[in-house]
C-alpha cells in the first residue's frame, strides 16, 4: 500500500531510487514520483501512471540524495497532482499510510494562510514540518508526528540539506546500511543487492539518514538502538526469470515453498505444541487469500487435532468485543505481516490476554512484533500482487501445525511428498479448454463442500482478481438456497470435489446445475467423479491423494486457470486494477 524509498550517497539517487520504486510496485501502481535535492535545490520529477513512466526523466536527475514513492490512492484520485512527493516551500515528502485527522489539520492550516494543491491526506504532511521548522528537521518531523492521528511512513527532505528525516507509526520503514551510502524503504525487496544490512524501525521511531549514518531516534529525540540484520532480499529472486509474468514464475515456484516451510516447521513444533495446548479457544484470522487459508486451518485443527476453532476475517474481527480471552490462541495468517486489519485484530487479541501466533512469509514484519510465536511461511518474495505460493505455503504450514497436534504420522509423511504432488499437478494440467470457458462466461461460480469449499472461495477470489470476471463461491449445499437462480447457458459453475465421503453430495449439486443449462466444470482428485461427468461437464483431474493435501494440487490448479484467462483477456495479472499486494490502511 504505496511503496516509499530514500537514498543518500554518492551515487546518481534518481536512478537509485528509480530501481527501487520497481521493485516496490507491487505495494501500490497508480502514480509514482521521485525527489532529489541536487545542489542544494530541490527537483522533482512525478507522474500518474505506473514507475516506468518516470524512466527518461529520472535519468535526468542529478544529486545523490532524494526520496521517492509509488502510489496505491486512498485520498484523491490517481493523477500527477495527487503523485506524491508533495512539497510545502522547501520542504518534500512522501508518505504511505493514511492520515485520520487530515481534514481538521488542513482547515487549520489553510485559516492560517497555507495553499494545498492535491486531494490527498499526505499533503498536510510537509505543511506540518514546513510550520514547526526552525532549523531542525528531524525536531520539525517529531512535532509533525506529534499532531498526526493515523498510519504513516514517511520520509521528509530539505532544501539546502544532506539528511533524509524518516517517521514510522503502523506503516513498515527498514533502514538500509550501505558503504558510503543509506537507505530507507518500505520493504526489503527495495534494498535487494544495494546494502548488506538493515535495520527495522519501531512504531514511534524516526531516523536520520545521510551517506555516512542511519541513526534512530525516540520522540524526545534521544538516540536509541534497533538490532542490525543481514539482508535478506535477494536481486535474482526479484526477476522474472524468463517467465512472462511473476504470477506464473511464483506457481511454478509453489513447491519449493511447501517444501521449506514444512521443513521450516519442524524447528518451531514444539514451541508452537506448547503455544497452543493451553488453548481452550483457537480463533483463526486473516484477510482475502489468508483469510481463505485461515478456513482450511480452522478446518485442519477440528478435523484432524480434535481442536474446535472458528475463524473470523480480520476486519470484522478487529470490530468484534466478543471473542477473544485468556485462554484463547489467535492464529494470524498474513503473507506481508502487515496487513491493517490483521495487525490489529491480533494487536485487539493480545489486549484480551490471547496468545497471539503469526503465520507469515514475512520474518521482520508487524504481525511479529504483536506475535507471542511466529509459524514461518518460507515463500521467498511474492511480488505478483495476487498470492500464488504464498497461499500454498500457508496451507503446508497449517496443516504442519495440526498434524503435531495431533501426532498423524501418516498423514505427515504424504505432506512431505506434496512438494512433487503440486509439481506433477502443474506439469499435467489440461486446463486451457476451460479458461476459454471462463474467458467467455458472464459470471464464474466456484463450487465445494467442506474443505473443497475453502478452496473454492479462494478459487473464485484468484478468478476476479486477475481476470475482473464476476462470479461468487459458495457450499455447493447452499446451491439451491439461491445461486441456482444465477444460473444460465452464459454461466459457468466449476465444482471442487476432493472429498470422497461428500462427493455424492457434490455431484447431486452438479446435476442440479447441469438440468438448468448452466456451463459445467468440475475439478477433481477422484475417479469415480471423473467417470461420472467426463462426457457431460468440462473436467479437470488431478493426482488423487488425500483430502487433506488435496487442496495444495487444487490451489494450483485453480491459480493457473486463473492466470490463463488473465492472458486470454489481456490482463496483466500481476498487477491487477485497484489493488496492492500490501493493505497496510483500513
Ligand atoms: O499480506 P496478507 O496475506 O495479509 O494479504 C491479505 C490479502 O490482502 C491478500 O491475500 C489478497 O487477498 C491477495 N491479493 C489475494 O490474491
Amino acid at each position: 500500500m504505496c511503496g516509499i524509498i530514500g537514498y543518500a550517497g554518492s551515487g546518481n539517487a534518481g536512478e537509485i531510487i528509480y530501481d527501487g520504486l520497481l521493485k516496490l510496485e507491487y505495494r501500490g501502481y497508480d502514480s509514482a514520483g521521485i525527489a532529489v535535492l541536487d545542489g542544494g535545490k530541490c527537483a522533482i520529477v512525478k507522474s500518474a501512471g505506473r514507475v516506468k513512466k518516470l524512466n527518461t526523466s529520472a535519468q535526468l536527475l542529478g544529486g545523490s540524495i532524494g526520496i521517492g514513492h509509488t502510489r496505491w490512492a486512498t485520498h484523491g484520485k490517481p493523477d500527477d497532482v495527487n503523485a506524491h512527493p508533495h512539497v510545502c516551500g522547501k520542504i518534500a515528502v512522501v508518505h504511505n499510510g493514511e492520515i485520520e485527522n487530515y481534514a481538521e489539520l488542513k482547515k487549520s492550516l489553510m485559516d492560517g494562510g497555507d495553499k494545498f494543491l492535491s486531494q490527498t491526506d499526505s499533503e498536510v504532511i510537509p505543511h506540518l514540518i514546513n510550520k514547526f521548522y526552525c532549523g531542525d528537521l528531524l525536531e520539525a518531523v517529531i512535532k509533525c508526528a506529534s499532531m498526526l492521528k493515523g498510519s504513516y511512513a514517511l520520509l521528509a527532505i530539505r532544501e539546502g540539506s544532506g539528511e533524509i528525516v524518516a517517521a514510522k507509526n503502523r506503516s513498515p520503514v527498514i533502514l538500509g546500511l550501505g558503504e558510503n551510502c543509506n537507505f530507507c524503504a518500505s520493504d526489503e525487496p527495495a534494498l535487494a543487492g544495494k546494502c548488506p544490512r538493515i535495520c527495522v524501525l519501531e512504531d514511534g521511531d524516526f531516523a536520520v539518514i545521510t551517506k555516512d549514518s542511519a541513526t534512530v531516534y525516540n520522540s524526545k529525540k534521544q538516540k536509541i538502538n534497533r538490532a542490525v540484520l543481514p539482508n535478506s532480499a535477494k536481486e535474482q529472486s526479484l526477476s522474472l526469470g524468463g517467465y512472462p509474468h511473476y504470477m506464473i514464475k511464483e506457481l511454478w515456484e509453489a513447491p519449493a515453498a511447501v517444501k521449506n516451510t514444512v521443513t521450516a516447521f519442524g524447528e518451531v513444533k514444539n514451541a508452537v505444541c506448547s503455544a497452543i495446548c493451553g488453548a481452550d479457544k483457537i480463533i483463526f484470522t486473516g484477510c482475502g487469500t489468508a483469510y481463505h487459508a485461515a478456513l482450511l486451518g480452522k478446518r485442519y485443527f477440528a478435523e484432524l487435532a480434535g481442536i474446535p476453532a472458528e475463524a473470523e476475517y480480520a476486519g470484522e474481527l478487529r470490530y468484534d468485543k466478543l471473542y477473544a480471552g485468556k485462554n484463547t490462541c489467535l492464529i494470524a495468517v498474513t503473507q506481508s505481516g502487515e496487513t491493517a486489519d490483521t495487525v490489529e485484530a491480533a494487536i485487539l487479541c493480545k489486549k484480551s490476554g490471547a496468545t497471539i501466533a503469526a503465520v507469515t512469509n514475512s520474518p521482520h514484519s508487524a504481525i511479529t512484533r504483536t506475535a507471542d510465536i511466529t509459524v514461518p511461511v518460507c515463500a521467498g518474495a511474492e511480488i505478483c500482487v495476487a498470492a500464488t505460493k504464498s497461499y500454498s505455503a500457508q496451507i503446508a504450514a497449517l496443516l504442519s501445525a495440526a498434524l503435531a497436534l495431533s501426532q498423524n504420522t501418516g498423514l505427515a509423511e504424504e505432506l512431505s511428498n506434496a512438494p512433487a504432488l503440486i509439481s506433477q499437478t502443474l506439469q499435467n494440467l489440461d486446463i486451457y479448454a476451460l479458461a476459454e470457458m471462463c474467458a467467455r462466461a458472464r459470471g464464474v461460480y466456484f463450487m465445494g463442500r467442506g474443505i473443497d469449499y475453502a478452496v473454492a472461495l479462494e478459487g473464485s477470489l484468484k478468478l476476479k482478481e486477475v481476470s475482473y470476471i464476476a462470479g461468487g463461491g459458495y457450499p455447493s449445499g447452499e446451491l439451491k438456497h439461491g445461486p441456482l437462480a444465477l444460473i444460465d447457458g452464459s454461466t459457468l459453475s466449476i465444482f471442487i470435489i476432493t472429498d470422497a465421503a461428500l462427493s455424492q453430495k457434490s455431484m447431486e449439486a452438479v446435476e442440479q446445475t447441469l438440468s438448468r443449462g448452466g456451463m459445467v466444470a468440475v475439478i477433481t482428485t477422484l475417479p469415480h467423479v471423473h467417470k461420472r461427468f467426463e462426457r457431460r461437464a468440462e473436467v479437470v483431474t488431478l493426482p488423487e491423494c488425500n483430502k487433506y493435501i488435496a487442496p495444495l494440487a487444487a490451489a494450483s490448479a485453480l491459480q493457473f486457470l486463473a492466470y490463463r484467462v488473465a492472458v486470454i483477456l489481456n490482463r496483466d495479472p500481476d498487477k491487477p486494477r485497484n489493488l496492492a499486494k500490501s493493505v497496510t490502511v483500513e
